[in-house]
């Protein structure tokens, strides 16, 4: 067989410990494996964008971080309604030029949402789920989670010391769009004093009230971590949005240290880890899921099992045929999750 693989949407560590697996497990059964380069675009470029991977392209990147195969936010080419046919059509016409027998889609929500139109189209497709933000649907992890999550356990922990040292508060605003997956595990191994998620708007007052609690225990210092995607209980997303930007706030962890530190009149300081969280090398973790994802999609590819999405669905993995998958909606944190449950019988304040 001829497997085709891409990446798409943005990076994440594991994207090439995926990539290795799937090149490593289809080579020892004699197959051929064509990388397409910067996601779907590969496929509707002129020339197309596309690289042979031979083993030895693939022997030293497990423990690498991005995408050998480059990845794009933009290739979609059902954007447009006035150039979607062509687009489409292109994208079957070079498919076919390949003599390609099926597609690997490592992406995210956008990325997996084109996947399964063009699978409807008949192209024979295989997902498999990768995204720093654990909010794709039907899965209950996605390459490149625990990596961001040990990410932002690691700068919690360095917040904790210097925020002692100086008795200040200490805002980590973490990556994660409207889920708040990342903040709540990084800052529970982390050990931060308050979570703030988009799941739970926060009120200030639940906020006061921890701090003020720590400081009757002698402690002078928190370390509050802030998903992106949280707002006050007062306001909805949009209005949250608003005020911080008519208050020339730049973002929610900016917010929330001004209204700490108006209210507590304690000295707060702002982190925003950014992109940080979407680099270096996967954890564990991450390297021996991608492995597992990769190598399960290319034994689907050999049965000719196509149309379908890996998810790991109670700790094993399932094929969901994209018919089946709640494409464009983002698995939130369940209120009734045991981690956050477990967070809140420890004392860690989730802004109610
Ligand atoms: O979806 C992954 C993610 O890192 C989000 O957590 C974040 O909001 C977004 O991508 C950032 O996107 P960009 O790389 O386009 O700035």
């Amino acid at each position: 067989m001829k497997i085709g693989v891409c990446t798409g949407g943005g990076d994440c560590p594991g994207l090439n410990a995926a990539i290795m697996a799937i090149v490593k497990s289809a080579h020892k059964l004699g197959h051929e494996i064509i990388g397409i380069r910067d996601s779907l675009t590969g496929l509707l470029t002129d020339p197309i964008k596309t690289r042979v991977l031979a083993l030895e392209d693939v022997d030293d990147i497990l423990t690498r971080g991005g995408t050998i195969l480059g990845t794009d936010n933009s290739g979609n080419p059902y954007k447009d309604l006035k150039t979607r046919d062509l687009r489409v059509a292109t994208t079957k016409k070079n498919f076919e030029q390949l003599g390609l027998d099926c597609l690997i889609v490592i992406g995210g929500e956008g990325t997996q949402g084109i996947a399964a139109m063009l699978s409807k189209e008949g192209l024979p497709i295989i997902g498999i789920p990768k995204t720093i933000d654990n909010d794709l649907p039907q899965t209950e992890r996605t390459i490149g989670f625990d990596s961001a999550v040990n990410t932002v356990r690691d700068a919690t922990e360095k917040l904790q010391s210097t925020a002692e040292s100086h008795d200040r508060i200490m805002v980590l605003e973490v990556m994660g769009r409207d889920s708040g997956h990342i903040a709540l595990h990084g800052g529970l191994a982390g050990g931060a004093h308050v979570i703030l998620i988009p799941e739970i708007p926060f009120q200030l007052e639940a906020i006061k009230k921890v701090i003020k609690s720590r400081s009757e225990r002698n402690i002078h210092y928190s370390v509050i971590i802030v998903a992106e995607g949280a707002f006050e209980n007062s306001l909805t997303p949009l209005e949250q949005a608003r005020k911080q930007k008519n208050e020339g706030l730049p973002s929610i962890g900016h917010y929330v240290a001004k209204i700490l530190n108006e209210a507590t009149k304690m000295e707060t300081r702002v982190t925003v880890l950014g992109h940080i969280q979407r680099g270096g090398s996967p954890t564990s973790t991450d390297r021996i899921f991608a492995t597992r994802l990769g190598s399960e999609a290319v034994k689907l590819a050999c049965e000719k099992q196509f149309g379908v999405y890996l998810g790991q669905q109670d700790g094993g993995l399932s094929a969901i045929p994209y018919s089946q998958l709640n494409i464009g909606s983002r698995r939130k944190i369940d209120l009734h999750d045991e981690n956050l449950i477990a967070a809140e019988r420890i004392g860690i304040c989730l802004g109610r």
